[in-house]
Order: C-alpha cells, then sequence, then structure tokens
C-alpha cells in the first residue's frame, strides 16, 4: 500500500512541477479504501513569512502539536523569565536558541528567525530545511521528507544545550544508550499523524512533552562519623540525571538541601545547602557529594535527623521535592 502511494506521490510531484496551484479535480485520484484527499501531497512545508507557522503543522500532527505545547520550548520567547533576562527583547543575541529559523549543528548554534518569534522552539526548528522535513523514519508523508538517524541521537539536542550535551558526553552514558531522547522524549505506539489514517499504521514515537522525571532521580543518606565525634555526613548522590545535577546555566534551577535535628517536635540544628550549575556546584552524573556538620547535643540523647532535597527554578510554580530520608542517631 505505501508503495503505492509513494508511486502516485511521485507522479503528482512531477505532474505537479512548477504549477502554483493544482485543481484537484485533474489528479487522478487512486482507488484506496478510504477516498482521500489528495491536496495535502502538495503540502509545502517550508515554514517563512507567508505560512500560518506552527499552525500548519498542528493540522496534520495535532498530538505532537498538543504535547510540544506544554513543552518549554514553547514558552522560551514568553516566559516571564525570559522578557526580564533578555532586557525586554533588547538582546539580540539570544534568539538564535530561543526563536530558531532551523536546525543547527554540533557547536554551530541555529540562526534567528525574523518572523513568528512568539513561537519560540518551534516543529520547524527542529525538523524544517529548505522545503523537506527531516526525521528518523523516513515515511511516506504528503511533504517531503529526509531520512536522518541523527535524530535519534543526543547530537540534535547540542547545539543549544552545549553545556548540558558536555556534561553528558563525559558521562559515557551513551555507552548505556542513554540519549536525551531516552530520558526526555519517551516512546508511545501510536499514528504519528492525524491526517489520512486509513493508510498509515501506527508507529514508535517519541513524545514531545520534553518531559522531566525528577522522582527517584536524587538519593539522600545521613551517616555519623566514626572517627571525628558528633560529625554528620549528609550524602547526595545522581541517580537519575543524565549530567550535572542540576544542570543548564541560563536559568536559576537549583536544588536545596536541608538538615533538620530534631527533638521531638522542636528544631535544634538546621542547615541549608544550595546546588546550581551557575555556581558550578551540580553533582555529576552517577557522582556523590558529601557535606559534614558538628551537631553537639545540648543533651546525650537520640535525636531524628531529617535531610531533604528540592528542586527550584522559574519555570516550577513550587518547588518539587526530590528526595527525603530520617532516622534516629544515638548521641
Ligand atoms: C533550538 C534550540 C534547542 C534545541 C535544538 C533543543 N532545545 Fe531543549 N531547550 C531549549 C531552550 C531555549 C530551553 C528553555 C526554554 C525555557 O525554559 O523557556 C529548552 C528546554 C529544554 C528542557 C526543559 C523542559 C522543561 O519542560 O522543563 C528539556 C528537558 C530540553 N530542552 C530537552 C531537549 C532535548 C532532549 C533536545 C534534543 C532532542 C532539545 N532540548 C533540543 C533549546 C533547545
Ligand atoms: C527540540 C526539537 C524538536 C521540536 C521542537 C519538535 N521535534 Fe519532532 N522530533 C524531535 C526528535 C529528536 C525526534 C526523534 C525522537 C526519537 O525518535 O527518539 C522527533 C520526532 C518527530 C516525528 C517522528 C515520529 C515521532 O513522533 O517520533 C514527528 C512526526 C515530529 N517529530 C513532529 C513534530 C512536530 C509536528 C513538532 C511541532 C509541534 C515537533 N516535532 C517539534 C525533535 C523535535
Ligand atoms: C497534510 C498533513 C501534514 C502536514 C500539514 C504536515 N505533516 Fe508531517 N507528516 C504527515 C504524515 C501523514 C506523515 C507520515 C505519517 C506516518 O508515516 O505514519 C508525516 C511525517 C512527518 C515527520 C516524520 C518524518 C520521518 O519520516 O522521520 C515529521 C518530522 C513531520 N511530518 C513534520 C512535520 C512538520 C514540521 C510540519 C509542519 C511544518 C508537518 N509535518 C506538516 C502529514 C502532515
Ligand atoms: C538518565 C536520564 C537523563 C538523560 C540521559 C538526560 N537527562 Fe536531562 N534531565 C534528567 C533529570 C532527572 C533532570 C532533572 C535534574 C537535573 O537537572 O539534572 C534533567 C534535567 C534537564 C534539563 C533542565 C530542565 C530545566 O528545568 O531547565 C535540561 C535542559 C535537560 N535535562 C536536557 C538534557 C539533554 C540535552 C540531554 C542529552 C545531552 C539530557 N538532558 C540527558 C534526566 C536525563
Ligand atoms: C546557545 C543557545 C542559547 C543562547 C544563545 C541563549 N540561551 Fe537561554 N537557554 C538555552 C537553553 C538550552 C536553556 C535551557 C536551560 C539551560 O540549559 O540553562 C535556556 C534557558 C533560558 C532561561 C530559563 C528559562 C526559564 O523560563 O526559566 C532564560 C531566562 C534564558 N535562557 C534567557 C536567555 C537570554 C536572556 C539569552 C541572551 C542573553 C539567552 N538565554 C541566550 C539556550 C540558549
Amino acid at each position: 500500500m505505501n508503495k503505492i502511494y509513494t508511486i502516485v506521490l511521485l507522479a503528482i510531484f512531477l505532474i505537479g512541477c512548477g504549477r502554483k496551484q493544482t485543481p484537484i479535480g485533474k489528479i487522478p485520484v487512486p482507488n484506496f479504501k478510504k477516498k482521500i484527499d489528495l491536496l495535502p501531497s502538495l503540502v509545502n512545508v517550508r515554514y517563512n513569512k507567508g505560512t500560518s507557522g506552527v499552525e500548519s503543522c498542528a493540522k496534520c500532527h495535532n498530538e505532537i502539536y498538543e504535547e510540544w505545547q506544554q513543552s518549554l520550548h514553547s514558552q522560551s520567547m514568553i516566559s516571564e523569565a525570559f522578557i526580564r533576562e533578555s532586557n525586554d527583547y533588547k538582546f539580540t543575541e539570544c534568539i538564535g536558541c530561543h526563536a530558531p529559523s532551523g536546525p543547527g549543528e554540533g557547536l554551530t548554534r541555529p540562526k534567528a528567525r525574523d518572523f513568528k518569534l512568539h513561537e519560540g522552539i518551534t516543529c520547524s526548528s527542529c525538523h524544517v530545511v529548505g522545503n523537506r522535513t527531516l526525521g528518523p523514519i523516513g515515511s511516506n508523508a504528503p511533504h517531503g521528507v529526509k531520512k536522518d538517524k541523527s535524530y535519534l541521537t543526543s547530537k540534535v539536542c547540542q547545539s543549544c544545550h552545549q553545556q548540558t550535551y558536555t556534561e553528558w558526553k563525559e558521562s559515557n552514558l551513551q555507552d548505556e544508550g542513554l540519549t536525551c531522547q531516552a530520558c526526555h522524549m519517551p516512546t508511545v505506539n501510536r499514528y504519528i499523524s492525524n491526517h489520512s489514517r486509513g493508510i498509515y499504521s501506527k508507529k514508535m514515537s517519541a513524545k514531545h512533552t520534553f518531559e522531566i522525571e525528577y522522582k527517584d532521580s536524587l538519593k539522600l543518606n545521613l551517616k555519623m562519623s566514626p572517627l571525628i565525634k558528633n560529625q554528620i555526613s549528609l550524602e547526595v548522590e545522581n541517580i537519575g540525571s543524565g549530567h550535572d545535577y542540576p544542570t543548564g546555566t541560563y536559568g536559576d534551577n537549583s536544588v536545596y538541601l536541608e538538615l533538620k535535628v530534631l527533638d521531638k517536635d522542636e528544631i535544634v540544628f538546621f542547615r541549608e545547602e544550595k546546588l546550581s550549575a551557575r555556581e558550578g556546584t551540580s553533582i555529576k552524573a552517577k557522582s556523590k557529594k558529601r557535606f559534614f556538620y558538628t551537631f553537639r547535643p545540648p543533651k546525650k540523647k537520640s535525636y531524628l535527623l531529617r535531610a531533604r532535597a528540592f528542586y527550584s527554578s522559574s519555570n516550577l510554580k513550587e518547588d518539587v521535592k526530590l528526595a527525603e530520608f530520617e532516622r534516629y542517631f544515638e548521641f
């Protein structure tokens, strides 16, 4: 079926060449189960001033579009933090990564667009070069497609996420097949387009919400030093992130660690630590950090020690609790 469709598409392409608009009536309609609208086979995916931007992809990729809308990629130009930090859009050097015209490559940042800037990092920023879409499948789409396997690798994220990419590379997680997509674009089996479902089958498709799985990504542990009297060690381990924890120097992503020593409900000792990429205090992938404290107990007895970790950033309405660890120790 797909083969026939390709031939038909090719024929239409050849006939259609050079014509601006092809009247639908003159195109031979193949005898498919379901009569399909052939007009879209001449779909021009070129993303330019004249087209309707992301809306033009949303028509046929509505599920992916809705996911993208929930992701921060769709907010990259309109988030309060960006407006504030770009000095109300006065810093134009930011646009290349926050509203790119098309994909960048490696260490070369993408080029900035000069239209529909509010759409931020849109479908075409990652997929459209000229009038073809680049993707990992090489599907028989009603628009030009160029198969490009690099979409299954972390390389497609590198041009904008330079620092996070370097951190990931140093972690050797690639040897375990843990690409950026493995964690941030989990796959589902579904129709990748809502257009002409009759002729396409379900495929493995990557979710475009670019989600972050905070659960079970950080581990806490508390110990008493066997050698130094009254010394508590708080151990923090990065067990679920594929790069430094937290990553990202552009925003204000931070992790807050707190240690409380409790006597019944009363807090008798409190310390807080901040981990941030900006300050160079993040924890590398698969690594640990330790903090030491000396607690001199008012009375010799047993106290409850409680450690907690929270993730905080301007993108989150409220802090996310990452982990907790508590235990009684004899002093
Ligand atoms: C064109 C530049 C660009 C490319 C390419 C790009 N990103 Fe991003 N990404 C950004 C920017 C800018 C932000 C921050 C947006 C904001 O917070 O407003 C971001 C945010 C994110 C976030 C945070 C999302 C959230 O909801 O908290 C994740 C995760 C992410 N990107 C993963 C990826 C992955 C994985 C890839 C590769 C498949 C990728 N990005 C490709 C520029 C890019
Ligand atoms: C930040 C970059 C980025 C943005 C923005 C983006 N994509 Fe993708 N897209 C990818 C990557 C990477 C893959 C391959 C992921 C994989 O298979 O692991 C992909 C895969 C796809 C596929 C192939 C099937 C599938 O679901 O895996 C389609 C179709 C697609 N994207 C459509 C869109 C549409 C439509 C938009 C806009 C609403 C969009 N993409 C926005 C990076 C992006
Ligand atoms: C007229 C409907 C239609 C429009 C408009 C459309 N697409 Fe598609 N697209 C499809 C269909 C159908 C497929 C193939 C589905 C399949 O193979 O299951 C597809 C496949 C794709 C793929 C997968 C490429 C591959 O094979 O790896 C990408 C990426 C993609 N589209 C991106 C886009 C982007 C970006 C836009 C907007 C600029 C867009 N599409 C507009 C119908 C459309
Ligand atoms: C093993 C799973 C895993 C892999 C692989 C991974 N990440 Fe992450 N990512 C996480 C977790 C967990 C967090 C939250 C904690 C942190 O910041 O490290 C995160 C956070 C992020 C953020 C911060 C979002 C924000 O709030 O601003 C970005 C951006 C991001 N990842 C991009 C990437 C890119 C790009 C790659 C590939 C080079 C990648 N990640 C690989 C799990 C992963
Ligand atoms: C090399 C590409 C690149 C350039 C250039 C760039 N950014 Fe970003 N920006 C990112 C990425 C990637 C993220 C996601 C988090 C991270 O990695 O720090 C981001 C995140 C942000 C965030 C956090 C978003 C939020 O909603 O919390 C702000 C604010 C921001 N950038 C502002 C700027 C400003 C202002 C400039 C120009 C002075 C700029 N960026 C230039 C890639 C870039």
